[in-house]
């Protein structure tokens, strides 16, 4: 069967880029800074993204063009050693089943954010309060509704599928954005919460918890650890510059994040210039949930007719960045059953999609004790130890000189490059210590 392929430089830039921002840009990060100390967060996650998480990506991005398979199939390629080839797959196993969890807690949260995008529009015609309650039945439908989206896109396959919408989406979604920030930064408040945003108290840099967060942050932004970018990367053509193209991905990933705070925190501020309450009763910034769902509709409220439809595009922003990431995120199992088991692309988005569906439902069943842990164990504890194991795969199982290859059919003058000079020893030390010691800080703080 012939493997699907990126058409195109841009396609597969769009496409990585989709799969990487999502709600860990627009709401996680935002709600970060929020819950960190503003500016000290930024700062750290900055520096963490560049120099820890980039390398990590090229490691995924790298193997998997390399080897032209799924992570199941690919880790195992990079040795000859049966023991190793055998803990490859598992590593690769791991990340399927850990996806798999990713994608039915995602898609409950996308599945409310598009109800919320619904919510301004029914309420010209009917009482659209069911739209934005939380109840059984509305969480069920949302989350069948995106899925059933998502599945649609990964049943087209990787260039008429993936990158085509990622194509469609990815500019509406940086055009929405940005026409938000022009218009937000023009009310009352904006200012206070843009000096909060941007002015770091360095005093806050190492207090605890700050750099783990940032570094859990710029993981789970990046799409790390679960195989996603290895598969992605798998679909890249061997012509195009990898280190490049993945330089790319992180600038826009970390740039969306950065640009998303320029429009939460400060809206933030806007609320409050309206009364509404955005700190908590410890005096920090609300967060989480509560701020998207809560303070930014009661803000949306107050300001009217346009509160409406800035609603509506706000929403709808959030909901396209994470149909681009969801895409991403079912997309490893489905190339999975495909390519190691002969199925054919339709039936096996749809039955995966399918089983992924049960498991966002019997969450929503079981809301209250599940969905928090759920997230916990994969964000958490999973991504950062199979993030780890995809390094040591790369930096020690895989020979130096395979991945120089790899590398340099894209780009000939690779091994005189800065970034053969650190990136060779960023995956086998710096990135394996930092997860390491990030884990057991997660471990401790628990
Ligand atoms: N990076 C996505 C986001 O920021 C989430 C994601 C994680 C997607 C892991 C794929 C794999 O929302």
């Amino acid at each position: 069967m012939e493997r699907g392929q990126f058409s195109s430089k841009i396609g597969f830039i769009m496409a990585a880029a989709g799969a990487a921002v999502g709600l860990g840009n627009i709401w996680g990060f935002p709600t970060q800074v929020a819950s960190n100390g503003g500016a000290a967060f930024v700062l750290v996650y900055l520096i963490l993204a560049f120099c820890l998480a980039y390398p990590a990506l090229m490691a995924e991005m790298i193997v998997g063009r390399s080897a032209r398979a799924n992570a199941v199939k690919a880790l195992p390629e990079l040795t000859d050693k049966p023991i190793l080839k055998q803990f490859g797959r598992l590593v690769g196993l791991t990340g399927l089943l850990t996806v798999a969890v990713i994608l039915s807690f995602y898609a409950i949260i996308a599945g409310w954010l598009f109800s919320f995008s619904l919510a301004p529009i029914a309420s010209l015609v009917v009482d659209s309060h069911w739209l934005t309650d939380f109840s059984l039945e509305r969480n069920i439908i949302f989350t069948l509704l995106f899925m059933v989206a998502t599945i649609l896109i990964i049943a087209q396959g990787v260039s008429s599928g993936i990158e085509r919408w990622s194509k469609r989406m990815m500019p509406a979604l940086i055009a929405i954005l940005l026409l938000l920030i022009a218009y937000m930064l023009t009310l009352p408040g904006a200012m206070k919460g843009l000096t909060h945003y941007l002015v770091p108290d360095f005093s806050l840099v190492f207090k605890g918890g700050l750099i783990i967060s940032a570094l859990g942050q710029a993981f789970f932004s990046l799409s790390l650890g679960v195989g996603c970018m290895l598969i992605y990367g798998s679909y890249l053509s061997s012509k195009e510059n990898i280190v490049k193209v993945g330089a790319w991905v992180t600038l826009i990933d970390v740039g969306l994040a950065f640009i998303a705070g320029l429009l939460i925190i400060p809206v933030m501020y806007i609320a409050a210039h309206h009364g509404v309450e955005i700190f908590d009763k410890q005096g920090a910034l609300i967060n989480g949930d509560t701020l998207i769902f809560n303070v930014l509709p009661a803000l949306f409220e107050q300001m009217g007719d346009i509160g409406q439809f800035v609603a509506f595009l706000f929403f709808l922003l959030m909901s396209l960045a994470g149909l681009t990431s969801s895409i991403s995120l079912l997309e490893v199992p489905v190339a999975y059953v495909v390519e190691s088991h002969g199925v054919a692309r339709k039936k096996a988005s749809w039955v995966i999609g399918g089983l992924i569906t049960l498991l966002s439902l019997t969450i929503v069943f079981n809301f209250d004790w599940l969905f928090g842990l759920v997230i916990m164990v994969t964000t958490q504890y999973s991504q950062p130890v199979l993030g780890l194991f995809f390094c040591l795969f790369a930096g020690w199982v895989w020979h130096r000189d395979h991945a120089l290859a790899e590398i340099k059919k894209g780009y000939p003058e690779a091994e005189q490059s800065l970034f053969w000079k650190i990136w060779p020893w960023y995956v086998r030390f710096v990135c394996p210590v930092f997860i390491i010691v990030m884990f057991i800080n997660a471990l401790i703080g628990s």
